[in-house]
């Protein structure tokens, strides 16, 4: 293993240097299968390179989370607005009608309950790959714990999702927790996602942070970013913006949609940034008005 110590700093990413067109709209997966290159086609639209996913996981471990009280009643309508939902095999094969178009990625790791202090302690893979295929899915989500103590099992679950993965040409989304013992810094997001970049990931999820686009620019997948918890309506859509502008490949987005007042508003909104170019205050328009307009 390579010294970690007394190493050159990190600088040059090279932000002016287009990652290689390998042949393949999404970045850095041009070298991959027929089926999972189909898969990842559902996930990012071929049009605008970005999605914009649907996250309702929450309550794998806080139990029903505001606004997930009742998936059938609170996700389920949201579904026709969103490219890719995100939720667990139970919530999903109980809450969404099959009927629903779109994208599935499962989130397949378990880990601990809002019981625990230390939700970070580990990680195991929660389903076979087998039911992934019964539920159509286009990608799995494995939660890893860089830098604190689940990282070990985490990466485990990871490594083992990406073979299998790579058997039956699914893609795995690698999603960066964050908890007590890790840091919510550049430096933090730069080591966590090319961590599980290397390890095969074929999508990273990550939080938004302060110099984004490095982070972006030495992740060789796409990224989506997380929306973390409620924030005003602007501030999140703001949110949004600035990471697609610093070359997030869109959103993974939970409670910044499904707890807003206004859900389906707020999903079209951030649609408008992630697929049609709009800027945080043009799409923060949109959403007045689009809630001025369902009253
Ligand atoms: C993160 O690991 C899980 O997927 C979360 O349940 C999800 O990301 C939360 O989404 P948001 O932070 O946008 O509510």
């Amino acid at each position: 293993m390579a010294d970690a110590v007394g190493n050159k700093a990190v600088k040059d990413f090279h932000l002016d240097v287009p990652a290689p067109d390998q042949g393949f709209f999404v970045k850095g997966l041009g070298n991959t299968d027929w089926g999972l290159k189909n898969r990842l086609s559902r996930i990012f639209s071929p049009k605008s390179g970005r999605t914009v996913m649907l996250a309702f996981d929450h309550g794998y471990f806080m139990g029903s989370t505001a606004g997930l009280e009742r998936i059938d009643v609170s996700i389920a309508p949201l579904a026709d607005h969103a490219d890719v939902l995100m939720g667990t095999r139970g919530a999903i094969r109980s809450c969404i009608p099959p009927t629903a178009d779109r994208a599935i990625c499962l989130r397949a790791t378990h880990d601990n309950s809002v019981l625990f202090d230390d939700l970070s302690q580990g990680s195991g893979f929660a389903l076979d790959m087998e039911d992934a295929i019964r539920m159509n899915a286009s990608a799995l989500a494995i939660q890893c714990f860089i830098g604190a103590k689940g990282e070990r099992d985490s990466l485990e679950a990871l490594c083992r999702a990406v073979d299998q993965g790579n058997r039956y040409g699914i893609p795995i989304m690698g999603v960066t927790a964050v908890g007590k013992e890790m840091a919510r810094t550049t430096k933090y997001f730069l080591l966590a996602t090319r961590i599980l970049a290397e390890q095969g990931a074929s999508i990273i999820k990550t939080y938004f942070c302060e110099d984004f686009e490095k982070v972006v620019a030495a992740c060789p997948v796409p990224i989506v970013i997380a929306g973390g918890k409620k924030l005003p309506e602007d501030e999140a859509l703001t949110m949004a913006y600035q990471a697609v502008q610093s070359g997030a490949c869109g959103v993974d987005m939970g409670r910044n949609i499904f707890q807003s007042e206004y859900p389906i508003e707020m999903c079209e909104a951030v649609r408008k940034v992630v697929h049609e170019g709009f800027n945080d205050k043009e799409a923060f328009e949109f959403f007045q008005e689009a809630t001025k307009a369902g009253k």
